[in-house]
């Protein structure tokens, strides 16, 4: 295993068509980027794996929702008020800090200063005489602001309608959960997913893809019934991980335990069963996109720092730290139980019903207090309120039925005072039988970065060796998920080399593979090519194959070579994908 420098990678990535900082003929904007030809075909395979997995394995939705959103989904979902990073601008040079990094990349020991109450930061940043990162000016007696980090446009001309850029992909999902319900035939549990971009104004911007203003999540929102639904938890049981508890984080020489998902449930490091189930899925795919399990744990969150909707939550962790240095751990997915935040919110801000009936088993006789007031003395008595009174009476006998025992009964409406004699509110207790009642659904949550998922992809799958005397780079990437699966070189562009090398890329192509074809240079610089873009697989064709209608197969991780009759190119090579088949029994 080799470990790379960000530098170099970011540098590989570049040159080699992953991704770049967008913009760069005007300069380069921090936070955006481009991915490049390779990095594109990456995404989208690492996508596909993580739709294939989240979705249609576990039998939920998908949906596409717009990227833009008006404001009052985002005054109910909470993001407006508190979906803050706080801010300390230098008084020299002017230029924006988080101010909770500034904390955390300096000598104070905080390791999670985004907990911290602004003016502990403030006090934190005077104590220890902490700069300014970009021209070392002190920064003590700098006020931190809270700065919202949702872009915000207006939709259509004029500014009377605000809309913001989502900064999760989850509110396009919450806000259309009655239709959901019903495309679900309002049965629980049910699941719905959606892959799609998401912004937000990042303060600083760093590490290239890794903390950016436009990103993609792959977001997975489980409606569930929190009384009776239990998660299948035999299907990951079995599926080992490092895990790093809030409390472990909190006590001296507290640390990372490996063990089982079902042990973790077992011993209570894991509270909630449906989290468990979701990393052990979770695990499994990022192993299966090629994430290094040795550099990978979950971390559960300490309450501190909860986002504003999360009752629990841990976090996917990835290592990219440079060769020799301390482990690098950045978020690379949430698993959140938000419960019935969003839905309860969406329910009180908006005119639909965001709940589910859910029916008993049998049928239950209740006592439920009722009014049917008497609007021939409401309306004399209380005018153009006498409605607003009627209903405010229904409320008080629903939530508190006490309040009817005296002889009169007092309502609150628009701020004024109503009292109503009690036999005037036609207050009555009758009972009912019901056949079931309605719920507001509680919302598990997995929610995976792609961007991040594919930089420590690469990151974990950078490899270094010497073949042939000569330095070699290659990125060890899962075949499933890199750009292109097969590199086809004719040996030499001449006497119908090039023309059956051809024909075999476009075999290979309609068999369903990504091919790349490559008659430019050595044969050796081309496999140097592909080896440093992770294709697993190369075909060479040479004179043999005029003759005898055999190719070359070159494995990238142990450079083998094997000869494959044409006819039964494509199979092999689907055999190796699949693992069906390994390059050393081939
Ligand atoms: N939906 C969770 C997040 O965006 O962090």
């Amino acid at each position: 295993m080799t470990q790379v420098e960000a530098e170099r990678l970011v540098e590989l990535a570049k040159r080699r068509g992953f991704f770049l900082q967008s913009a760069g003929a005007y300069g380069g904007v921090s936070g955006f980027y481009t991915f490049g030809p390779q990095g594109a075909a990456m995404k989208r395979n690492v996508e596909a794996t993580w739709r294939d997995r989240f979705a249609i394995q576990e039998g939920h939705m998908e949906v596409d929702a717009p990227t833009v959103l008006p404001e009052p989904v985002f005054e109910a979902s909470g993001h407006l008020d508190g979906f803050d990073d706080m801010l300390v601008e230098c008084p020299e040079c002017g230029e924006s800090h988080r101010a909770d990094h500034i904390v955390e990349d300096t000598e104070t020991g905080i390791e999670e200063a985004e907990s911290l109450a602004p003016e502990r930061i403030e006090e934190v940043i005077a104590e220890y005489e902490l700069v300014c990162p970009t021209c070392g000016t002190g920064l003590a007696g700098q006020a931190i602001e809270q700065f919202n980090l949702m872009f915000e446009t207006t939709i259509g001309p004029g500014s009377s309608s605000p809309g913001y850029l989502r900064p999760e992909t989850a509110q396009g999902i919450f806000i259309e959960f009655p239709q959901l319900a019903e495309y679900a035939r309002n049965q629980l549990p049910f699941g719905v997913t959606q892959i799609g971009r998401a912004y937000r104004n990042e303060i600083s911007p760093r590490k290239s893809l890794l903390r950016v203003r436009e990103f993609s999540q792959a977001e997975l929102e489980l409606f569930i019934d929190p009384e009776v639904d239990e998660p299948d938890l035999s299907a990951v049981g079995d599926v080992s991980a490092r895990f790093y508890p809030a409390k472990a984080q909190d006590c001296e020489g507290g640390g990372v335990i490996e063990t089982t998902i079902q042990k973790a449930v077992d011993n209570g490091i894991i509270a909630d069963p449906w989290i468990a189930y979701y990393l052990g899925v979770a695990a499994e795919w990022y192993q299966r996109i090629g994430l290094d399990m040795d550099r990978f744990r979950f971390r559960q969150h300490r309450p501190g720092e909860l986002a504003h909707y999360s009752e629990d939550c841990w976090d996917a962790e990835g290592d990219v730290s440079d060769p020799g240095k301390e482990p690098d751990w950045i978020e690379l997915g949430g698993f959140a139980y938000r419960a019935d935040y969003d839905l309860s919110k969406h329910d009180a801000h908006s005119e639909e019903d965001f709940t589910v009936f859910k029916q008993y088993d049998d049928p239950v006789t209740v006592e439920k207090p009722t009014v049917d007031p008497d609007m021939s003395y409401l309306g004399p008595e209380f005018g153009g309120a006498a409605g607003d009174v009627a209903d405010a009476l229904e409320s008080l006998a629903e939530d508190t039925p006490d309040a009817f025992e005296g002889e009169d009964v007092t309502v609150e409406v628009g701020g004024d005072e109503y009292t109503v004699p009690v036999e005037k509110t036609g207050f009555a207790v009758e009972e009912m039988t019901e056949s079931g009642e309605h719920i507001t659904p509680h919302v598990v949550e997995p929610s995976l970065g792609i961007d991040r998922a594919l930089y420590t992809a690469l990151d974990h799958a950078y490899r270094e060796d010497e073949v042939d005397g000569e330095e070699r780079t290659y990125l060890s990437l899962p075949p499933e998920v890199a750009p292109t699966t097969v590199g086809v070189f004719p040996l030499m562009d001449k006497d119908g080399l090039g023309e059956r090398a051809h024909e075999i890329a476009d075999d290979l192509r309609e068999a369903g593979f990504a091919v790349t074809y490559d008659d430019s240079g050595a044969i050796g610089r081309r496999y140097r090519r592909q080896d440093e873009v992770g294709t697993p697989y190369c075909v060479t064709v040479d004179y043999d194959t005029l003759e005898d209608g055999t190719v070359t197969i070159r494995d990238r991780d142990s450079t083998d070579q094997r000869r494959v009759a044409v006819e039964d190119l494509a199979a092999t090579v689907e055999a190796l994908v699949a693992g069906e088949e390994t390059f050393a029994t081939l």
